[in-house]
């Protein structure tokens, strides 16, 4: 019979030849699979054929190493085999009592991560960026309205309109969450980003200066980014403080490094963030840029009585005699039932090491300078962004007026989609249709870099040939 395990060997031996996304239409899968639960159980083979057979097909393979789309997030081997365990102990971390392991793993692995990145902070693990932001979010409001709001809740319209800044790179999880919060679209408040799609720190001095001297708003936080989505933008940390600190404002920072900070354990980008380490709350995922499985992101915070404040809530059936002694992650957060995630984070750790961690980032970030270079160097791209970590964002340039620049370029990375080798999305920048090349996943080697590479030009001749075909073109010009 074949276990669990030999179907993940041999998965990972197979997953290179299965096409990365699978070229399916929506519903087909739902209308081929039996409507009602099974009355009678089946045995595990049974299943799993079926899944091999009809599910598999129609699966998205996050893990395959053409997967270049949004930030990928590469289960390793380490956290794949803790995830397993996970699930076969089943272990509710909610408090020290449900499992004195899973809290006291989480509060190890969050000293050790902030002891790679450079910070000292205290953490609780979520399930990804967007829960995460939604927790930095309901912290920064409990610091403002605290009290006031537990006792008159959100019925009470509060005034004056508190300010969020945040650039207009920032990723649409602060602005749900903002929303989420209970506060208006006049909270958010979009700083515009200069050439680099990083915060221009200036317009955020004024846009604030602007709201104190207006007794409607009353400015609360600067959210920034490390690490954009869409082009892995860097905010100038150091000049925010400047803005903050330095001319006395009561404004909490929270940096939404979701995808950027792990890779803070890299000196050479650890060097961009300077400043970072003075954030009052920080969203970092393992899951995106540590080769942890999904679903596993931390919120960083310094003061603990805060958000313990802003979410303890005691039941008599949840207290034990050890309360006053352990940190309950139940009272860092919504969630009570917590999978035990930081065994993931130890197992990876340990496995690779830190500078195991530290040359596998560096890996990406060489790579991702390499295709950087290489689309400059190539005639028919063009480079849309500077490249401030691994991810590159460019476009094709089409030799017709047949469709816009827009419509070719996703005609064209639909094409390259379609080849099932890889897989890149898009973005918008300054209003145009980009192409971004993610390059963070353990899969991301230089011989599959290369493969992107020849795959790039030959969609692009090709497409260059459609377009052209009366000047007899093989190549372009
Ligand atoms: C900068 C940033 N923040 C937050 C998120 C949301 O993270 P998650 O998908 O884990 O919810 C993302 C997702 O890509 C992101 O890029």
């Amino acid at each position: 019979m074949k276990s669990a395990s030999d179907w993940v060997v041999e998965y990972f031996d197979k997953l290179k030849d299965l096409p990365v996304t699978p070229n399916v239409r929506p519903g087909e899968l739902f209308h081929q699979l039996e409507k009602d639960c099974p009355t009678e159980g089946l045995d595990i083979q049974t299943i799993l054929e079926e899944f091999d057979q009809k599910i598999i097909p129609y699966v998205g393979h996050w893990n395959h190493p053409g997967f270049m789309a949004y930030f990928n997030s590469t289960a390793s081997e380490p956290a794949i085999i803790a995830e397993l365990l996970m699930a076969a102990m089943n272990s509710n971390t909610m408090n020290w009592k449900s499992s004195p392991a899973g809290s006291e793993l989480e509060k190890l692995t969050i000293q050790w991560i902030n002891k790679a990145l450079g910070l000292e902070h205290e953490g609780v693990i979520f399930d990804g960026g967007s829960t995460t932001n939604f927790h930095a979010i309901l912290c920064i409001r409990h610091y403002f309205f605290g009290a006031e709001l537990k006792n008159s809740g959100l019925q009470r319209s509060i005034a004056p309109i508190p300010r969020f800044y945040l650039s207009d790179q920032c990723h649409h999880s602060v602005h749900k969450a903002i929303l989420a919060a209970g506060f208006s679209y006049d909270s958010i408040i979009e700083i515009e980003t200069d050439d680099n799609f990083a915060m221009d720190s200036s317009l955020l001095r004024q846009q604030i200066i602007d709201d104190e001297a207006n007794s409607q708003f009353a400015p609360a936080a600067v959210i920034a980014t490390l690490g954009s989505t869409s082009s892995c933008a860097i905010d100038p940390i150091e000049e925010i403080l400047k803005v903050i600190k330095n001319e006395n404002r009561n404004l909490w920072l929270h940096i939404d490094a979701a995808h950027g900070g792990m890779a803070a354990m890299h000196p050479a980008v650890r060097k961009k963030y300077k400043g970072w380490e003075q954030a009052d709350s920080l969203t970092v995922n393992p899951h995106k840029w540590m080769f942890v499985s999904l679903d596993t992101s931390i919120l960083f915070f310094r003061d603990k009585k805060n958000i313990k404040e802003a979410f303890s809530y005691s039941a008599s059936y949840l207290q034990t005699d050890e309360d006053e002694q352990v940190d309950n992650y139940m009272d860092f957060g919504i969630p009570l039932g917590r999978r035990f995630k930081s065994l993931k984070l130890y197992f990876t750790m340990k496995y690779f090491g830190k500078f195991g961690l530290i040359d596998k980032i560096d890996q990406h970030l060489q790579l991702g300078a390499d295709v950087y270079q290489f689309l400059d160097s190539e005639e028919g791209f063009e480079l849309m962004a500077p490249l401030n970590l691994s991810t590159v964002c460019f476009r094709v340039i089409p030799h017709t007026s047949k469709i816009t620049i827009d419509e070719y370029n996703l005609k064209f990375m639909n094409l390259l989609n379609k080849t099932g080798r890889f897989f890149l999305t898009h973005t918008k920048l300054n209003g145009k249709v980009v192409i971004r090349i993610v390059i963070s996943s353990i899969f991301h080697t230089q011989k599959v870099i290369t493969n992107l590479k020849e795959e790039l030009v030959l969609i692009k001749n090709q497409m260059y040939n459609e377009y052209n075909s009366q000047k007899h073109s093989q190549t372009m010009p």
